[in-house]
């Protein structure tokens, strides 16, 4: 039964360029799980863009002397290039600025404000008297007073990942010109988190049970350990206005108004699809799923805020059923990624930037690498070393080499086409039964999110392949015993065809690359574009996939004898060891 299926991925600010963390962190495991529901014929609707808010984007615009909508305009548009490339098949991949998201914002914050889980209050805040402004988040710096970190933000401690208030900071300064703030008041709205501890606690008790155990644990215990109302306008003049009278010079800050952009940009999808309802098939249908793909220093925002959101309009409509607004389903939180033993340091250039190694390397072997270390259960490491080795070992020893032997024999003995087999016997059938398995097992992982693992899973049965190859006859006898050899080459193909599928939410390029190769005429995916698409009164840029050419389907191969084959290419590279000391020397410098 097809199944409905959101997949929310956090919306990377756009201050910069991608690098690894991000994509090891949300984009590529929400890609690869989007990718194998759609082979399932689930609707999938996965949707992000990049979060064009908040101080992370005006202290880095300010610092260049532009505009904050010229500075994030900029990287928006490189990380959709970028993501293109690697093949992050968003529904749509929008940003934060536009009209219809900040209409959504604005009417969510005033349905939220009628359901009586907001409260205004007057807070104390660092005020610099050089700048005469205030120094929210990322404005300020200082010593964490939990780990010591001497270069904890006003937010965020970088550190630990506590959540901070800029005046918990020892011996806080202006992020700008260093000086010393002072202590002023002024008057902010909050989201009245303890209204709603409880109900968090039950859904977390009820629903959590197939989450993963850091994502519950730490969700847990931070609602124990007492939630507070927490601040989410800013004095900044960016961002989503707060909708009221008076109010002109506040903005709503991005942890309230991003995660909306869950639902914004649904609704922006099912605009330029021209059926501006279907978005509610997946916020309003009880039985849809909707999975968060986010890094771990964003699970309070999406398993207590946005859940806190959610549940107070929920309260308005309580007799309602049809304007029941889904809570996520699931939230596979990653860990982080760290590189050759350091953490990831954008001060420091300790990254490895997404459109720097997309020149140098295919788009499957950086998916590959990434998933097989992707931090799914704890911190990661990228190391180069182990990358050249994967590649060279698995990528290309044992999946690439396979379907290029095979094929080239098949293509060279019998004229282009797969051959016709005698009966096949029992080694023949075991091979494609155990395939045929697969299918199951890797589903199961795939179901659970286990995606490192379910990569694992389909190169064991790739080597299984190896293994049969090396005991079948068809290279030495295809002299004497044509037929023979030709059982052994159509078995062959049939699994390889079958891993094809299994490898392709992994490896979509070169997967379809092969699905070609096999003589198949419709592509196994849709098509990613870059669009321009009209707002209310402003354009922007956006990352669509259309899926009306794809026709992949999660199940065995059923490769037809005589088949036409298209001449075989090899499918990855090998690549040189001297990439390990080019790369090092890049970092940190
Ligand atoms: N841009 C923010 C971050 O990267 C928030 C991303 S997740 C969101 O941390 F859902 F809140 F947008
Ligand atoms: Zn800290």
């Amino acid at each position: 039964m097809s199944e409905l299926i959101h997949i929310s991925v956090a919306w990377p600010y756009a201050n910069g360029d991608l690098h690894v963390g991000h994509l090891a962190g949300a984009l590529l495991p929400a890609d690869i799980f989007a990718r194998y529901n759609r082979l399932k014929g689930n609707r999938v609707l996965m949707v992000s863009g990049s979060d064009a808010h908040g101080t992370p984007i005006t202290v880095e615009a300010d610092k260049r002397g532009i505009s904050p909508r010229e500075f994030f305009e900029h990287y928006h548009r490189r990380s959709l290039e970028a993501q293109k490339k690697i093949g992050i098949s968003h529904d749509l991949f929008t940003h934060t600025d536009t009209e219809n998201h900040i209409r959504v914002a604005q009417d969510f914050f005033l349905l939220l404000l009628k359901a009586d889980a907001l409260y205004r209050k007057i807070q104390r805040q660092l005020y610099s008297e050089t700048e005469k402004r205030f120094l929210p988040d990322r404005y300020v710096e200082g010593t964490c007073p939990y780990c010591g970190y001497t270069e904890a933000r006003g937010d965020q401690c970088d550190n630990c990942g506590r959540l901070l208030d800029a005046l918990d900071l020892i011996d806080p300064h202006s992020k700008i010109d260093g000086s010393k703030p002072i202590v002023h008041e002024t008057e902010h709205f909050f989201l009245d988190l303890p209204k709603f501890s409880d109900a968090l606690l039950e859904y977390i008790e009820t629903h959590a049970v197939h989450w993963r155990p850091n994502v519950v644990n730490f969700t847990r215990n931070y609602i124990e350990g007492g939630l507070k109302g927490r601040a989410f306008t800013r004095d900044i003049n960016w961002g989503v206005p707060v909708p009221l009278k008076g109010w002109e010079d506040k903005h709503i800050y991005v942890w309230f108004e991003a995660v909306m952009g869950y639902i914004s940009a649904s609704i922006e999808w099912a605009q330029l699809n021209g059926h501006p309802e279907a978005w509610k098939d997946w916020w309003y249908d009880p039985a849809a799923k909707i999975y968060c793909f986010i890094g771990k220093d964003n699970i309070p925002f999406h398993t207590i805020f946005w859940q806190a959101e959610l549940m107070g309009v929920k309260r308005i409509y309580e007799d309602d059923e049809s304007k029941q607004l889904n809570l996520p389903f699931n939230v596979p939180a990653n860990e982080f990624m760290n590189i050759e033993g350091a953490q990831f340091s954008k001060s420091r250039n300790w990254a490895i930037w997404m459109p720097d190694i997309l020149t140098r390397y295919d788009p499957d072997a950086i998916r590959y690498y990434l998933t097989a270390a992707m931090p799914e259960a704890r911190d990661s490491e990228f190391s180069w070393s182990d990358f050249l080795n994967r590649n060279n070992n698995e990528l290309v020893a044992t999946w690439g080499n396979l379907a290029n032997r095979v094929l080239s024999f098949a293509y060279k003995h019998w004229d282009g086409r797969v051959p016709e087999p005698g009966e096949l016997r029992p080694e023949d059938q075991e091979l494609l039964a155990k395939i045929e398995a697969g299918f199951d097992q890797v589903g199961k992982l795939f179901e659970s999110v286990k995606l490192r693992a379910a990569m694992r899973e389909a190169m064991r049965l790739a080597q299984a392949v190896n293994a049969y190859l090396d005991r079948a006859p068809w290279f030495s006898v295809i002299k004497q015993d044509k037929l023979s050899a030709a059982t052994t080459v159509f078995t062959a193909l049939r699994a390889i065809d079958s891993l094809k599928v299994l490898f392709s939410p992994f490896l979509p390029f070169s997967t379809e690359q092969l699905h070609m190769t096999l003589g198949y005429d419709r592509p196994l995916y849709g098509e990613q574009r870059i669009e321009t698409v009209q707002d209310d009164d402003r354009a922007h840029d956006v990352l669509v996939y259309d899926s009306s050419k794809a026709s992949g389907k999660w199940k065995p191969s059923e490769l037809k004898a005589g088949q036409l084959l298209q001449k075989p290419k090899p499918l990855y590279k090998k690549l040189d060891e001297s990439l390990v000391e080019e790369e090092c020397a890049l970092l940190g410098s």
